[in-house]
């Protein structure tokens, strides 16, 4: 048996928001259970959070499972439950990272005994500081990129649009129709409108944070010695094919349906280490076990989300008038009511005409959500966690796109892979019971039901190797036989 002081040590740092931090405490605990010593770096504020989630004990460790913490910079450190100001967290998280984090790797890396010297760093796509510390003091870099490699593509053509006279959109870009302009200079994503890229460009703004922090930690990640992309060959075949022949980019890593991928971790004290920010509420699986098969659409916002109080009635209002049963999962911080407007309260109407066909809660354990046969389709404002957990449980979406990758996600999901509807982002009352009842009991949702179950036909994914510290192709059932030896 190796002893913890000989294990290869890798350093992981998510960025702080929890589409960030469940993928790569998958990741981890993949390479943990392949014999790697892990130190997990969350920012202090999330540290918290877990513990209030699921107590202490979530964020103990292992002797070879380790959690660290360093500071996000913020000046303001907001509500405790809610989610934090995601612009001025990618803004103080670059400005001021570099320094604790640097400090962390050389404490970690003169650890006599219980801690192995540092043997690389695997840091978020968009945490770019992680690469230069690691290249500042000679570890070897990884980039996680947790999101679609489209979406990698759509933020490196950042600059395009600048050079292009595209960005910063003109004043009436909403209603003029360019954002159907149909985009041709884009390799690996043909048949896009420029509405399908990542949406930080939608902006008249040529100062935003978000355009200048996607675009410029993107190009970053071509900087590091490697990126693994939370992606799957068979799913973005042709995006990864114009990494390498159009940017002529080959240090790259598919690691596989990572959310099928997590559930072969060996069973055992790993298995139970936290990446909830908030308390998953578990009365929702009595409730599923008394559904019947496939009949629940499962409606969930994912963390970063927001709408109006108008979106939010539009919402309930679809839902009741769909006649489906729903299960949906609202964030305290979901609704985000304009001065003046009506605020998250539930419409009587609604009230009255649900009765017991849905369920409410805030959070919940949405992996074995999607698993549970009662759930028969997802409607998501598509985070790529949440399609590629879906996709996971073949399970097909109803897309409500919100910002960032989701477009392109959205996009993918309806005129590409064949598992999707899309609702409009305005909401309508009509609109959200007519697409939900298409889903759940139409001939299309049926389609797509068949559709989203051979997305997933052979996973093959890549993993980094322990003894080489290479990657190497990782198969699923091998790695399934190996945990069962
Ligand atoms: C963010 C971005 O918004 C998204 O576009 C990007 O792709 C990743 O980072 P988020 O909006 O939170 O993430 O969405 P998503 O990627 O779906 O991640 C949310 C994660 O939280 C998923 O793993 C989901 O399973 C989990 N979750 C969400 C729960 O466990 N319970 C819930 O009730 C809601």
């Amino acid at each position: 048996m190796v002893s913890v002081a000989e294990k290869p040590h890798v350093v992981m740092v998510p960025y702080p928001a929890q589409g960030h931090v469940t993928p790569m405490m998958r990741l981890a605990k993949l390479l943990h259970s392949r014999g790697f010593h892990v130190t997990f770096v969350n920012t202090e504020f999330n540290h918290r959070r877990l513990i209030l989630s699921k107590g202490p004990d979530s964020v103990r460790g292992l002797p070879d499972f380790r959690f660290e913490t360093i500071p996000d910079g913020m000046p303001v450190q907001s509500d405790e439950g809610a989610t934090q100001d995601i612009p001025f967290l990618c803004y103080y998280t670059r400005m001021t990272c570099l320094a604790p984090f640097k400090r962390l790797l050389a404490r970690l890396d003169s650890e006599d005994g219980a801690t192995p010297p540092v043997s690389c760093v695997i840091s978020d796509g968009v945490m770019s500081f992680g690469i230069r510390a690691a290249q500042e003091m000679g570890f070897p870099d990884v980039q996680f990129w947790t999101a679609s490699a489209c979406s990698f593509i759509g933020y490196l053509h950042y600059r395009e649009l600048i050079k292009r006279g595209i960005f910063p959109l003109n004043e009436d870009y909403l209603s003029d129709g360019t954002l159907e302009t149909p985009v041709d200079w884009v390799p690996g994503m043909p048949n896009i409108r420029l509405k399908d890229l990542p949406s930080f460009f939608q902006t008249t703004d040529p100062n935003d944070i978000m355009f200048d922090f996607l675009g410029e930690e993107a190009q970053s990640c071509l900087k590091a010695s490697a990126i693994i992309f939370n992606t799957f060959q068979e799913l973005e075949k042709e995006a990864l094919e114009a990494l390498i022949s159009k940017f002529n980019y080959t240090n790259f890593y598919t690691i596989g349906p990572l959310p099928l991928l997590g559930k072969h971790v060996k069973d055992g004290e790993a298995k139970s280490l936290n990446s909830s920010l908030w308390k998953p509420d578990s009365k929702v699986f009595d409730w599923l076990d008394r559904q019947k098969p496939g009949s629940v659409i499962y409606v969930n916002y994912g963390s970063i989300t927001t709408m109006t109080g108008q979106n939010f009635q539009d919402f309930a209002l679809g839902l009741a008038d769909s006649k489906q049963p729903f299960l949906w999962v609202v964030r305290p911080d979901v609704v985000k009511g304009e001065e003046g407007e009506s605020s998250g309260e539930l419409p009587r109407e609604f009230l009255e005409a649900v009765e017991d066909r849905g369920v409410m809660v805030t959070w919940c354990a949405q992996d074995e959500v999607l698993a549970h046969n009662a759930v028969g389709a997802f409607l998501t404002h598509c985070g790529w966690n949440s399609n590629l957990e879906s996709i996971s449980c073949g399970v097909p979406v109803i897309c409500w796109p919100f910002f960032a990758d989701q477009q392109t996600n959205c996009h993918y999901s309806c005129e590409k892979w064949g598992i999707g509807m899309e609702i409009d982002h305005r909401v309508r009352r009509d609109d959200v019971a007519h697409v939900v009842r298409e889903m759940m009991v139409g001939e299309k949702g049926k389609k797509m039901r068949l559709k989203v179950e051979y997305v997933l036909d052979k996973p093959i994914g890549v993993i980094l190797d322990k003894e080489s510290l290479e990657f190497a192709t990782f198969d699923v059932e091998a790695h399934q036989k190996h945990i069962d030896n």
